[in-house]
């Protein structure tokens, strides 16, 4: 009895240690100068300051992205301080937060860097744009549009750095794709949800594209028509990207492992439209079937003939 008690005065509980653990890791989550208030706004912290575990998932998620983003921004800051970022489908805007927060926030008083949150749900928009006013985040702003809307608003600039959408749903990445080519954006940072509209297509013109054809095998259980049609939606959008100038990046987002969506594009505007892209776009669409979405899947007027255009 007495020997248990010399043991339990000396080394830590189970609960001590394990208190101990989760403040370091705490602190390794939380960021140096990173607004408190507003980690408790997006529910990340509790009222008392513990990080939520729901949400500390979405932190990590938020953070890993960042990772791709930060490089891209001191890019752009190289050049001039005035960046402007479009974020589609932004929901709670934890990434247009967490991306002011972190890098926007310390020079904000001599910053021009604005930040856009397009959101369909009123009630998201009202939300972010108090939350803001909150913070005192003058360089971000909130527009209840959908995307496609966006890319037709004056309440938007006529060109844009860099665009995200992050899990944007159905074809709101594509819209995202449309909006950033118009808008002649440097980068564009992707993160698809799925595609609805692409499997749907395949499905109904399945006759077109079996004929002769062994990858019918994809039409042979639907769930796998539902992933292909995923999938082939992101080979679609990269050699659009690449028909349109940009080099394009895919990989995974890893830390997303428990999203079934983490596949992502990041795409850099070098100017110089690859011609065998706008071909093999053209090229998938047919053997697929899909060649009446080619609107869907646009490319400039003369990318396959075109003199500035790289073979
Ligand atoms: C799955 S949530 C993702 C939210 C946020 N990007 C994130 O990752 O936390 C998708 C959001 O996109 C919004 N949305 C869907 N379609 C949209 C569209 N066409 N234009 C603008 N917002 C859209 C939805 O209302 C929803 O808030």
């Amino acid at each position: 009895m007495k020997k248990s008690a010399k043991k339990s005065a000396t080394q830590p509980t189970q609960v001590q240690a394990t208190a101990a653990a989760s403040t370091s890791q705490e602190k390794h989550e939380i960021r140096p100068g990173q607004s408190l208030e507003l980690l408790k706004e997006l529910h990340i912290l509790t009222r008392d300051g513990k990080l939520n575990q729901d949400s500390r998932r979405k932190l990590k998620q938020v953070y890993h992205l960042y990772q791709f983003i930060e490089p891209l921004l001191q890019q752009l800051q190289e050049e001039r301080s005035d960046i402007s970022l479009v974020d589609h489908g932004a929901g709670k805007s934890y990434l247009g937060f967490i991306l002011y927060d972190l890098f926007f926030k310390a020079g904000q008083a001599q910053s021009k860097a604005h930040i856009y949150g397009i959101e369909t749900r009123d009630e998201l928009v009202k939300r972010s744009t108090e939350l803001a006013q909150r913070l005192d985040f003058p360089g971000m702003s909130f527009l209840n549009l959908s995307v496609a809307e966006a890319t037709r608003s004056t309440q938007l600039p006529e060109q844009i750095d860099i665009v995200t959408a992050l899990h944007a749903c159905d074809t709101a990445t594509d819209d995202a794709i449309e909006f950033a080519l118009k808008k002649k954006a440097r980068f564009m940072v992707l993160v698809p949800c799925c595609q609805a509209e692409v499997a749907a297509e395949l499905r109904k013109h399945k006759g077109d594209a079996v004929r002769n054809n062994p990858l019918s095998e994809m039409w042979r259980h639907p769930i796998h028509t539902r992933e292909f049609g995923s999938q082939i939606t992101n080979v679609l959008r990269c050699l659009q990207l690449e028909a349109h100038g940009y080099q394009v990046r895919v990989t995974e987002l890893v830390g997303w492992e428990h999203s079934m969506k983490n596949e992502l594009i990041i795409a850099e505007y070098k100017g110089k439209p690859v011609r065998r892209a706008a071909e093999r776009l053209a090229e998938v669409l047919k053997t697929t079937g899909l060649d009446h979405m080619n609107r869907r899947f646009f490319v400039a007027d003369g990318t396959a003939n075109s003199e500035n255009v790289t073979a």
